[in-house]
C-alpha cells in the first residue's frame, strides 16, 4: 500500500483511530458491494487532469440491488 497520503495526518498527532477507521470502511464496503450486482459503465470514464492526484473526474456507473 502506498504511504504517501495524509488522510490520517502526519507526525506526533497521527490519527489514533486509523486501524478502527480502516476496518470500519473495509466492512462497510464489503457489505455494500455484497448487496449490489450488475455493475456497468454508463459512459467512458473521464480522468482527472492534475499534477498531484491520479484518479477519475467522472465515472458514471449503473447497478442493481441484489434480491434477498
Ligand atoms: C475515516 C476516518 C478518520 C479520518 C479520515 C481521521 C483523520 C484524522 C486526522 C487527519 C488526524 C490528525 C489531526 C491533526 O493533525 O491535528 C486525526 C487525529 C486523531 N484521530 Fe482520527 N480519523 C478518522 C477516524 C478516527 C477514529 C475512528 C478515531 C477513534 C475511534 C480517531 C481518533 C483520533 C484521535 C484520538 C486523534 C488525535 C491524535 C493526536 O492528537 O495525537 N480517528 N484523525
Amino acid at each position: 500500500m502506498r504511504r504517501h497520503y495524509r488522510t490520517f495526518g502526519v507526525g506526533p498527532h497521527f490519527c489514533l483511530g486509523v486501524h478502527l477507521a480502516r476496518l470500519e470502511l473495509q466492512i462497510a464496503f464489503e457489505e455494500l458491494l455484497a448487496s449490489l450486482t450488475d455493475f456497468e459503465l454508463v459512459e467512458p470514464p473521464v480522468h482527472a487532469v492534475s499534477m498531484f492526484n491520479d484518479g477519475f473526474k467522472r465515472m458514471p456507473i449503473r447497478f442493481r440491488r441484489k434480491r434477498r
